[in-house]
């Protein structure tokens, strides 16, 4: 990301090596001699608390106003409650039963989380314990990018010869967050969003090109610390989430060989529709062709993705063929992006 004193493009090549020597092959031969190589999602789970809390409901003790937070931010309420175990392990049954999966056929569960039930150990293993499985389970730690970064890594694990694997988004970010300051507390909300992510034969769905990526040096404008809430330097975020979607997108485009017009659909962290309004203006993306659901959710952080790819679902706006690109950007600063082929049934 542009250095913020500098304005230097720091960034670099936040893919190791050639994409090449990291992706399937086009012709689905992986460099691990597996082939025929296919990464298909064929289940979407989704999972809310019940408990909404709306932007009236704030200003019964902030203030602030419904239309305010509505303008500056396009999120109208929010869901509190539940547990992030629990929720992923909702959100993962719905899934399994979507791919008509048993669970028992899982080889390792990833589970993204910057609100996980424990400091240590992680929510992962209660997951899998949930679901009666005894694979391996961990959790990945990347903010709101870490549900991308879970499903690249799952594509890694597939390649040494996984068959099934479920990346999982889940929050229970109302642990962290201060319903009371203005600046974090009209953001957050709590949910949970899983895949089924299976290697198949050719003719399958494909991971066609991903990107990630990092700056540390950002850590100060997005934090928590042990016992304490998120604290945000609201504009710096702002500005920074632009700049690095732009930079994920334009190098997983690059990467893929494709265009804005070849993207179907894309879905986005969703954090703030202004954030994703002013990426795209630079990208040439259209909201038209983007799924949102943060009005609805806020920002629920890993779990943001995969809940807005569960409602594009229900919606039809995921069909075999498309091209859909995943696009993560949070506190860290971490990005992720990933362009998948949908499989053709
Ligand atoms: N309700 C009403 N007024 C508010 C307010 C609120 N919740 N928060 C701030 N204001 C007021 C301020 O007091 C200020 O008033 P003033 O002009 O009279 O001084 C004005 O609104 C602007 O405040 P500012 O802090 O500059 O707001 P902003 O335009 O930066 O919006 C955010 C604040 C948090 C909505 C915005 O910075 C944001 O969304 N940033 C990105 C955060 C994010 O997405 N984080 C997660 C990334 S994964």
């Amino acid at each position: 990301m542009p250095d913020s004193q500098t304005g230097n493009n720091q960034m670099g090549n936040s893919q190791p090596g050639s994409s090449a020597g990291t992706q399937p092959s086009p012709d689905g031969v992986t460099a691990a001699g597996i082939g025929p190589w296919g990464f298909t999602i064929t289940g979407i789970g989704a999972a809310l608390p019940d408990k909404v809390l709306t932007n009236q409901d704030l200003t019964a003790w902030m203030d602030t106003t419904d239309e305010w937070i509505r303008e500056r931010t396009g999120i109208s309420e929010r869901r509190i409650g539940g547990s992030t175990s629990g929720l992923a392990t909702e959100a993962a049954r719905i899934a399994l039963a979507e791919a008509s999966v048993d669970a028992a056929d899982i080889d390792q569960v990833i589970l993204a989380t910057t609100s996980p039930d424990y400091i240590c150990p992680g929510t992962a293993p209660a997951v899998a314990n949930e679901l009666g499985l005894q694979c391996g389970a961990f959790d990945v730690q990347a903010a709101c990018s870490g549900w991308v970064y879970g499903l690249i890594v799952a594509n890694g694990l597939m390649l040494q010869g996984m068959d099934r694997i479920l990346v999982i988004g889940a929050e229970s970010l109302d642990r962290i967050t201060d319903y009371h300051d203005r600046g974090t507390g009209i953001l957050f909300g709590n949910g949970a969003g899983a895949a089924v992510v299976e290697r198949t034969g050719t003719g399958g769905g494909e991971l066609l090109s991903w990107d990630l990526g990092s700056a540390g040096n950002f850590v100060h404008i997005l934090y928590a610390e042990h016992g304490d809430v998120l604290k945000m330097d609201g504009k710096e975020v702002f500005r920074q989430a632009v700049t690095v979607i732009q930079h994920s997108a334009n190098t997983s485009l690059e990467r893929a060989g494709l265009t804005v017009d070849d993207i179907d659909l894309v879905i986005p962290h969703q954090a703030n529709v202004r954030i994703v309004e002013s990426a795209w203006r630079k990208l040439g993306f259209s909201m038209d062709k983007t799924a949102m659901v943060l009005e609805r959710t806020g920002n629920t952080s890993a779990a943001s993705i995969p809940l807005a790819l569960k409602d594009a679902e229900l919606n039809g706006r995921v069909n075999p063929g498309d091209t859909v690109m995943f696009i993560g950007f949070g506190a860290g600063m971490t990005w992720a992006s990933a362009i998948v082929r949908w499989a053709e049934r």
